[in-house]
């Protein structure tokens, strides 16, 4: 039989079938009515990243959306890199701002901390990093940099569950931090999202979150409620919230062996353009920059082996297309390919892996 491996597998090896028996039983599937695993995800999610507050939503776009909602960007600017999935700007126009797309530094692919520097005007209103697929970004810096310019430090962590800065979790920095738990992430949901708050104000933050991921919804008396707002559906269902519990207990030990094979990619793949290994980093993906790129990606598709190529930037989509040049996002982008880390597979399929990269450049 041919072999086949994935760019992306969740890991279903717990209680994930037990969890959701029981809310398949219990017949109460929206969190609002149901039987508390939302409320129970928010909580252990907010004790695992040490943040003030959770909140949980049905998406990682609807979670930067959300996030970047209570800012009052109308007309203002927020700072992302280009190299990144498509929500990361999106959730910036939802709000009527306008993104400001910055370079990456070429070893990490996070931000370009001199690049954001030079983009802050009076006009910015946050910077907005990506921990690009799993290593963080220099949040030292960046904290210090928004703090200095009064602005707000927003993360997408979408590809950085599980990663730590400082000896920190992800999660714990920025004003605000922003989780994707879709099914390709380290915390796979069949969708969902977080935001977690570090404000003075997180309690009221929490608060005006909770009633815009429903509608809007406020001062709720039973059947009655009040409607002061907008806001959108956005609510985590409760078997999102199950499948996220089950993915948690286990989230330590499935990133320790994500970071086991990029340290082999890393020592292993004889390549000089590849990612760093970083005992921070919870390794999303692992990313190698090769010369041509469709045969070599047609190369291993033939053998069996799965890749992919994060991301076509931003600023070149038709809808984003400007002035903007960014030289290491552009050139990236044309070699960059990413390899599974997921710890569906077996040392074998590493070994394959890497054996075949080694053959084919
Ligand atoms: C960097 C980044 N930001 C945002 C998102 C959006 O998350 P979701 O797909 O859960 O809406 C994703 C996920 O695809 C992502 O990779």
């Amino acid at each position: 039989m041919k072999r086949k491996i994935k760019l992306f597998d969740p890991v279903v090896t717990g209680k994930e079938i037990l969890y959701i028996k029981d809310i398949l039983k219990s017949g109460f599937w929206a969190s609002g009515a149901g039987i508390g695993y939302v409320l129970d995800f928010e909580k252990k999610f907010q004790k695992y990243i040490g943040s003030k507050e959770c909140i949980a939503v049905n998406s990682g776009t609807a979670a930067l959306h959300l996030a970047l909602s209570t800012m009052n960007l109308e007309n203002q600017e927020v700072i992302i890199p280009s190299l990144s999935f498509v929500s990361t700007a999106h959730a910036v126009l939802y709000n009527k701002a306008k993104p400001i797309f910055v370079d990456v530094d070429p070893k990490t692919l996070c931000l370009d901390i001199t690049e954001v520097e030079k983009k802050i005007t009076k006009k910015t209103k946050a910077i907005l990093p990506v921990h690009f697929a799993g290593i963080p970004a220099n949040l030292a810096h960046l904290t210090k940099l928004a703090r200095d310019s009064k602005i707000s430090l927003i993360e997408d962590a979408a590809h950085a569950c599980g990663a730590e800065f400082g000896g920190k979790k992800i999660g714990s920095h920025g004003n605000m931090v922003c989780f994707s738990f879709h099914p390709v992430k380290n915390l796979a949901m069949p969708s969902g999202g977080l935001v977690a708050i570090n404000q003075s104000n997180s309690k009221e933050v929490k608060k005006t979150l909770a009633s815009k991921r429903w509608c809007g919804i406020t001062e709720r008396k039973g059947t009655f409620y009040n409607i002061k707002k907008i806001g959108w559906n956005f609510y985590m269902n409760e078997f999102s919230a199950a499948i996220g519990l089950a993915q948690l207990e286990k989230l330590d030990s499935t990133n320790a062996q994500r970071q086991k094979i990029a340290k082999r990619y890393h020592q292993e793949i004889n390549l000089e353009r590849k990612m760093p290994f970083d005992k921070n980093s919870c390794y999303h993906f692992y990313w190698i920059l090769v010369k041509n790129r469709d045969q070599f990606r047609k190369n291993m598709a033939d053998i069996g082996i799965e890749t992919g190529t994060h991301y076509t930037p931003i600023h070149q989509f038709s809808m984003y297309r400007g002035s903007d040049k960014l030289p290491i996002t552009e050139s990236i982008s044309k070699s960059i390919v990413s390899l599974p880390t997921h710890p569906n597979l077996s040392e074998n399929d590493v070994d394959y892996v890497i054996k075949s990269i080694n053959e084919i450049v």
